[in-house]
């Protein structure tokens, strides 16, 4: 058998092991992304065969945690894709304007910088005193940063121009204060943020929610694992509820389909049916 096949039963293996040992399943994250990062694994905890990264998660819960860290790709920015901001802006805001009361999800919210982003947007539309937002992720690395809100000073010059783009109306400085090589976010902006643990793959409903935001969380994801996302994101919606996702993300090959409207095609901003 060649070693490449041999490498897969490993994979299979240590993937069965994980969800039997921790419950975490990785069983339908896209082949093709998991085998990049099960190498890189091997390289950065010292272990020359995924047996050996088996062995060890299997028996050590801590370098678990160094797996499931190097596992979530929290690559992300504030205002990442201002264009689509812009359009929360400009055409859901007013929308949610409309209730008394607004839930939002961010699934995958990484380290938050998404989260810090969409509160600003609610702050400066008036909405984010009536407005909770729900912040998750399964990463509780990422989830502490998120909760801390201090992200490296080198990248406020980008963020404040993605910032500008998405219609922003004040200056993005207004919402931080810096600390030696870091910024660290208002507290006022923290006030109606709950940061959560919640695995998309093996967790349940969470409330009925006016808008969720997805963005660059499926794309790692195969064909049978974002169907059960996109289910449980319909049935946390109430009617009428909107669902974000990330440019390279659609609705389109999904069998909730036709539960969707498509709200703002180019942006993957999708609106709930009033009636299914
Ligand atoms: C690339 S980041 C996206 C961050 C942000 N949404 C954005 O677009 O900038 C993907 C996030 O999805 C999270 N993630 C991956 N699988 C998950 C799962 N099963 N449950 C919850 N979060 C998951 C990762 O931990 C990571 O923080």
């Amino acid at each position: 058998m060649e070693k490449k096949d041999l490498e897969k039963i490993e994979l299979d293996l240590m993937l069965e092991a994980i969800v039997r040992r921790y419950g975490y399943d990785f069983r339908n994250y896209s082949k093709a992304s998991m085998e990049r990062r099960v190498k890189q694994a091997k390289v950065k905890l010292g272990c020359a065969e995924i047996t050996d990264l088996t062995r060890n998660l299997l028996h050590d819960s801590v370098f678990f945690q160094k797996l499931v860290s190097d596992f979530s790709i929290t690559v992300t920015e504030m205002f990442r894709d201002p264009e689509v901001y812009k359009t929360l802006r400009e055409k859901v805001l007013p929308y949610l304007a409309t209730y008394p009361f607004i839930k939002v999800w961010h699934a995958g919210c990484a380290t938050g910088e998404e989260v810090y982003s969409f509160a600003i947007l609610l702050h400066e539309e008036g909405l984010l005193e009536r407005t909770t937002i729900y912040a998750t992720d399964f990463n509780e690395d990422a989830l502490s940063t998120a909760r801390q809100g201090i992200f490296s000073i080198d990248r406020t010059k980008e963020y404040a121009e993605n910032y500008r783009k998405s219609g922003g109306k004040a200056s993005l400085s207004e919402y931080f204060h810096a600390q030696y090589d870091s910024i660290v976010m208002a507290n006022s902006l923290k006030k109606n943020i709950t940061f959560a643990r919640h695995n998309l793959v093996t967790d349940q409903v969470f409330g009925e929610m006016h808008l969720i935001l997805c963005r660059n969380v499926l794309i790692y994801f195969d064909r049978t694992l974002q169907e059960r996302v996109f289910r449980l994101f319909s049935e946390s919606l109430i009617h009428n509820g909107f669902l974000c996702l990330g440019s390279k993300e659609s609705l389109k090959f999904s069998t909730i389909v036709s539960e969707f409207n498509e709200y703002e095609k180019r942006h993957k901003i999708y609106q709930k049916k009033s009636s299914l």
